[in-house]
């Protein structure tokens, strides 16, 4: 196993990443790093809105998985799998985000996920790729998502992940999933 550093909204630094793997294919490429909400910016108001970090919302969960997509693009096509999976959330869909005037820089943001993958989804056919979004269910990666009632352990949200991304086959391309494969709405 490899492991490299990366931080997603470091152009310079993905590209030169993609560099150092290119011509070696990519099975999988699983964009999952996010900036989540926090006690902090998670309850809002319109008046309450943090537009400083705004911005890094929109950099880190949207232009920044774009942008490795970009850059991995080939490798991926290269590769016998040929996968791409965004990790988004259900905070993306406007049918299925809690209905109440918080998460706006998350809720947005993986909005803009959601719309580029779908934009891409489009394209990648043309390469044999097969790009899908996932929202991996409530899981407990923090204090605040261990409250929630019926939130995942993070080895049990892993372990279904991994089931369905094995399971994934060309007719998904597109589609916004959640962690047992059922169709997400927008
Ligand atoms: N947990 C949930 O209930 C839930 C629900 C729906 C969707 N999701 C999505 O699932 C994914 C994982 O969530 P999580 O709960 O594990 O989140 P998390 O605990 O906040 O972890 C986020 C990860 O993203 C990395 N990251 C943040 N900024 C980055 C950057 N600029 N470049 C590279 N990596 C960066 C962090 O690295 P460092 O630790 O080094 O900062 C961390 O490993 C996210 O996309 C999240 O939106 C989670």
């Amino acid at each position: 196993m490899v492991l490299e550093t990366l931080d997603v909204t470091d152009s310079a630094g993905i590209g030169a990443l993609a560099l150092k793997y290119r011509g070696k294919p990519v099975d999988l490429l699983l964009l999952n790093a996010a900036q989540g909400p926090t006690p902090q910016t998670a309850v809002l108001s319109l008046a309450k809105i943090d537009f400083t970090t705004a911005g890094d919302s929109f950099a880190v969960n949207a232009i920044g998985p774009m942008q490795v997509t970009q850059a991995f693009y080939d490798s991926v096509a290269a590769s016998g799998r040929k996968l791409i999976v965004a990790i988004s959330s259900d905070s993306g869909s406007l049918e299925a985000s809690v209905k109440k005037p918080i998460l706006y820089n998350y809720k947005a943001s993986k909005a803009a996920l959601n719309m580029y993958m779908h934009t891409l989804s489009f394209e990648t056919p043309r390469k044999g790729i097969t790009l899908v979004m996932l929202h991996p269910g409530t899981v407990k990666t923090n204090p605040g998502l261990m409250r929630i009632p019926g939130a995942l352990e993070t080895p049990d949200a892993v372990g279904r992940i991994v089931a369905l991304i094995d399971k994934l086959t060309p007719a998904d391309n597109g589609r916004f999933m959640d962690n047992r494969g059922e169709t997400m709405p927008w």
